[in-house]
């Protein structure tokens, strides 16, 4: 959600913080701000919109701007609307501490309540204020910064990423963490925070995890970790191994369009050195330890948000028709707080692109806390799910920009398909059988890169529908979590309403929206249930509406039934949606382009959900 970056050190601190703050504007962006501590004074400058309205600002003040210590913020807004005095940093009553946060502070109303009692005065909507404030009083109690954050976050209920700078001292920045990740970057003689490595590697690649209930204090020189309770802890520095280049647009027009494009290369990422063709066999690393529990599980559930939950769904048909494993999926959100029946003998499988949203993180906590094995299927490495999991499999895509997931979710696929043949071996399938199955998974990446050759009939369907209002997708068995997937894409960044359904379920109600301005985008593969698919679309025909069918590249018949076909391979069922899904990917970016609307951040949309 919120972005954040701090520096302290010998350089301007401005730029650099600027610099991070614009690689963080795909996280949440409804605002920006920057605080600087200089000549024993803490300067503010925040502004509603872009980072870009920001660096206008500050370009304006003659460059007079300038410190060695500051901290910078992108904000998407919980408490209070998106405007200049909401956006952060805040300041302490006295404007001598100020603070930048990520997170929700449940119980501000009553601390509020509190202050307003005791004098103070609130200029903003916020939280976050409510929490400078608190932290400007335990200072006054305490005398020292770390401990007046660490008295302050002992009084709060909620969640925080959190930085904290003061002209109390000058010499150093306090950070902490609860639910929203916090990263430690170290350099040579200056070092810096962060809410995302990708805000500072230009500058160091050496990091430090902060874990929940953690505090730092960092200097110029270096850095010590406590808990709120003040005792020390102990932190190893890891290496962050992705490339600059990999968070950069590459010569395409947006991240979305650039991360389409890699999914031949990330597929094959997802695969390498883990799919072994010949033994017809999957090796996982991360799962080693917990085969058995897999093995034996009595069953797997699947938990995840948005996309990562439309490729659990995927997974439910793999690990059951192929590994025979009974398997369910829930959304995350729904999980947590129904008190689930799991304990000793089920395997939970959480899928996060990010590995740090909110809902997702406290499903793994309440089944693990009841004695289920919990196991990560993350992209984003050393974050809050990998880290908190017995075991797991990173799905390798690389840093995902575009707020609309795209190879993030194919990767998930692919890891899922890999697990359950894993699985699927070590519960008697054949070796044949699975060097089938191998063999059609290492086709994936050429049959991926054959879809991205020719865009042209995608681009033509976009110029057709992009004014239309409403879209329908339909898919069945395992493709109907593509539908879903095809029409959370459309709305996410085109602001076209559409749904998902099963194509059998039409009749039972949506049918009644189909006339002959309702395009019906249905996903239609050469399968086993291709006739009742068939059978789907003449519904949709005798009403009039609009069929574009996804269909497979030798599929003769669909054309007398479609008004539009985007051809893709032919592959193995269960493995259709990691190509099925491409077209519809493109699909939603063309018609995105063509509306004009901000295809990498959409509005109201933040890549990683850490708030509930
Ligand atoms: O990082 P996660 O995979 O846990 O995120 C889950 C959802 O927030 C995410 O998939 C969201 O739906 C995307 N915007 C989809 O494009």
């Amino acid at each position: 959600m919120c972005g954040i970056v701090g520096y302290i050190g010998p350089r301007n601190c401005v730029p650099i913080i600027l610099e991070g703050l614009k690689r963080l504007e795909y996280r949440g962006y409804d605002s920006a701000g920057i605080a600087i501590v200089n000549n024993g004074r803490i300067t503010i400058e925040k502004r509603a919109g872009k980072v870009i309205d920001l660096v206008n600002k500050i370009g304006s003040n003659n460059g007079k701007f300038a410190a060695t210590l500051g901290m910078g913020h992108t904000r998407w807004a919980t408490h209070g609307e998106p405007n200049d005095v909401n956006a952060h940093p805040h300041f302490d009553l006295d404007k001598e501490i100020s603070i930048i946060h990520n997170g929700i502070i449940e119980n501000y109303q009553a601390i509020k309540t509190k202050l307003l009692r005791e004098g103070h005065t609130f200029v903003s909507a916020t939280d976050t204020e409510v929490l400078a404030h608190l932290i400007g009083e335990m200072y006054k109690k305490t005398g020292s910064l770390s401990a007046a954050v660490r008295y302050a976050l002992a009084e709060i209920e909620g969640t925080y990423g959190l930085v904290v700078l003061s002209t109390h001292e000058p010499d150093k920045i306090v950070a902490a963490r609860k639910g929203s990740p916090l990263i430690l970057g170290i350099g040579d003689g200056e070092n810096f925070v962060a809410s995302d490595a990708s805000a500072i590697i230009e500058h160091t690649r050496q990091v430090v995890y902060l874990e929940d209930g953690e505090v730092a204090e960092i200097t110029t020189s270096g850095f010590r970790t406590m808990t709120i309770d003040d005792v020390a802890t102990q932190k190893v520095i890891q290496e962050v191994t992705f490339e600059l280049s990999q968070i950069e647009r590459g010569g395409y027009d947006h991240f979305m369009l650039k991360e389409i494009h890699e999914q031949p290369e990330t597929i094959r990422n997802a695969m390498r050195g883990r799919l072994m063709v010949e033994e017809g066999d999957v090796k996982l690393g991360g799962l080693s330890h917990v085969m058995d529990k897999l093995v034996n599980a009595r069953r797997i559930i699947i938990t995840a948000c948005g996309t990562s939950w439309h490729a659990g769904l995927v997974g439910e048909y793999m690990l059951e028709q192929i590994a025979k494993i009974p398997t369910e999926v829930e959304y995350a959100s729904e999980f947590r707080y129904r008190n689930p029946i799991v304990g000793e003998g089920d395997v939970l499988f959480l899928i996060s692109q990010s590995g740090e949203t909110a809902d997702t993180l406290a499903a793994l906590r309440e089944a693990k806390g009841k004695g289920a094995t919990v196991l990560g299927i993350v992209n984003v490495v050393g974050s809050s799910i990998a880290r908190e999991s017995d075991g797991g499999v990173y799905v390798h895509a690389g840093p995902e920009i575009g707020v609309a997931s795209t190879k993030a979710f194919t990767s998930q696929l692919t890891v899922l398909a890999l697990i359950t043949l894993m699985l699927a071996r070590a519960k008697g399938m054949s070796k044949a059988d699975g060097q089938v199955l191998a063999r059609e998974l290492d086709t994936l990446p050429s049959k991926v890169a054959r879809i991205l050759e020719d865009t042209t009939s995608v681009r033509a369907l976009a110029r057709e529908f992009k004014n239309t209002k409403n879209f329908l997708y339909l898919g069945r068995g395992s493709n109907f979590p593509v539908a879903l997937e095809g029409a959370l894409k459309l709305k996410e960044i085109s602001y076209i309403h559409a749904e998902g359904y099963p194509a059998a379920e039409m009749k039972h109600g949506p049918i009644a929206l189909i006339d002959e301005n309702m395009p019906v985008v249905v996903v239609v593969p050469r399968d086993g249930i291709y006739d009742k698919v068939v059978s789907n679309i003449q519904e949709v025909r005798a009403r009039r509406g609009r069929i574009v069918a996804v269909a497979n590249e030798d599929d003769n018949d669909i054309d007398s039934m479609a008004e539009f076909v985007i051809r893709v391979p032919r592959t193995y069922g269960f493995f259709g949606p990691i190509l099925n899904i491409i077209p519809l990917q493109l699909l939603s970016y063309y018609i995105a382009v063509e509306r004009g609307t901000n295809v990498d951040q959409p509005r109201n949309l933040a890549k990683s959900v850490t708030v509930e």
